[in-house]
């Protein structure tokens, strides 16, 4: 999979992808991320891509021509299953859009800032718009760092076995059960028996009831 990231702060997202999991994905060959700095497609000597907005109102507006640049060059090199644009009111993010991603080949991601980009460019250049959440982050970059973060880790390959994704909380629509590990008593709090039984049914079965109980309790929502 090979991820395009447009951004007016590229130094925001170096860092996510140079550590664990994100690291071993690219060196594995796995995934290709390439950040692209919105200013080096800027359409003036000051290398600005944003101006006031029509109309008046406080808060610049992400210009169309160096966004549309940036897009029309990496159009031109190859086909994109999806040019995302990140922004509150997007749809949200969830598992399960998460998994349908993970499937894409060729995805650009755009990071908005300041007060957003041009309509023109939703209407016409971005394919989907992903929100992480009901809050306003002062840009896209983040937002963008947990979508991939979330598609990455379910590439086949990128996580082993024991950490696999399938056991992940939400993957079969439900949170995942508890987890203990060593000491299996800390100051009289002790793990529960079955766990140490060795008795992998029973370890299965206490799991899925303690996945199901914890649904129930905290997001009933996904039952
Ligand atoms: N940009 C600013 N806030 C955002 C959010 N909640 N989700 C996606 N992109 C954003």
């Amino acid at each position: 999979m090979r991820i395009d990231i447009i951004t007016v702060l590229p130094e925001l997202l170096e860092s996510p992808f140079q550590h664990s999991i994100l690291k071993r994905a690219q060196t594995k060959g796995l995934v290709e991320i390439h950040l692209h700095p919105l200013r080096d497609y800027s359409t003036n000597k000051h290398r600005t891509v944003d101006d006031y907005s029509y109309g008046g109102g406080a808060g610049m507006v992400m210009c169309i021509e160096p966004i549309a640049k940036c897009i029309d060059k990496l159009k031109s090199e190859r086909t994109y299953d999806e040019i995302i644009y990140m922004s509150p009111d997007g749809e949200m993010l969830d598992q399960k859009m998460s998994n349908q991603l993970s499937t894409l080949k060729n995805i650009i991601i755009l990071c908005g800032h300041y007060k957003g980009v041009d309509e023109r460019v939703r209407e016409h250049l971005v394919t989907r718009e992903i929100s992480i959440g009901n809050y306003v982050l002062s840009g896209g970059e983040l937002a963008a760092a947990v979508v991939c973060d979330s598609i990455i880790r379910l590439l086949p390959g990128v996580l082993n076995d024991e950490t696999s994704a399938l056991f992940d909380s939400f993957q079969d629509g439900m949170i995942a059960p508890p987890a203990y590990t060593r000491p299996a008593d800390f100051n009289g709090w002790k793990v529960p028996d079955v766990l140490l039984s060795g008795n992998e049914k029973e370890i299965d079965k206490w799991r899925h009831e303690k996945a199901l109980e914890r649904t129930k309790q905290r997001r009933p929502d996904l039952l």
